[in-house]
């Protein structure tokens, strides 16, 4: 049986987050804390901001997150290049989302290149990932 450990997330949603997912959680708060003593944690509200802010992406598009994986999380998307259906990204719709350190990684780079042409920060997938994986 898969190792769970439940997290309390900001606006009071449990979400059970696979014990690899936490352990990368963990690996990014201190790559961020390395460089600002002061850091306090990542923020949803923040992750938020990241999800929904429209830019200049892949093929000279106006790309967020939610073009693709939509504004509501619990809902199915659509690959806004290839018109291919994407199973819903929030854990409580898709028990399946957030159990995978491998692909969480392999996307968020892809995902981050569509969106704002590079790599995300370590904090950046932090605030996001908290975001993606609170109700
Ligand atoms: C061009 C369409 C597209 C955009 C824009 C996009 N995604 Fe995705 N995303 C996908 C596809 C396709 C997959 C892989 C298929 C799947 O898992 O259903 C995926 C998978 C993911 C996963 C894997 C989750 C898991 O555990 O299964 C994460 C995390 C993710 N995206 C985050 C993001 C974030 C954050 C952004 C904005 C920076 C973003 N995506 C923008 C298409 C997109």
């Amino acid at each position: 049986m898969k190792h769970l450990i439940l997290t309390l997330l900001a606006g009071g949603s449990l979400f059970a987050a696979s014990s690899e997912i936490n352990q990368y959680m963990k690996t990014l708060h201190n790559e961020v804390q390395q460089k600002d003593p002061s850091f306090k944690g990542f923020d949803a509200t923040r992750g938020k901001t990241i999800y929904f802010s429209e830019h200049i992406g892949k093929r000279g598009k106006m790309v967020s997150c939610a073009s693709c994986h939509t504004k509501d999380r619990t809902a199915q998307g659509e690959n806004i290049f290839t018109g291919k259906v994407i199973e819903p990204l929030s854990p409580f719709a898709n028990p399946k989302r957030f159990t995978k350190v491998k692909k969480v990684k392999k996307w968020l780079r892809r995902n981050f290149k569509d969106v704002y042409k590079r790599e995300g920060t370590a904090k950046e997938k932090g605030d996001v990932l908290k975001y993606m994986m609170q109700k």
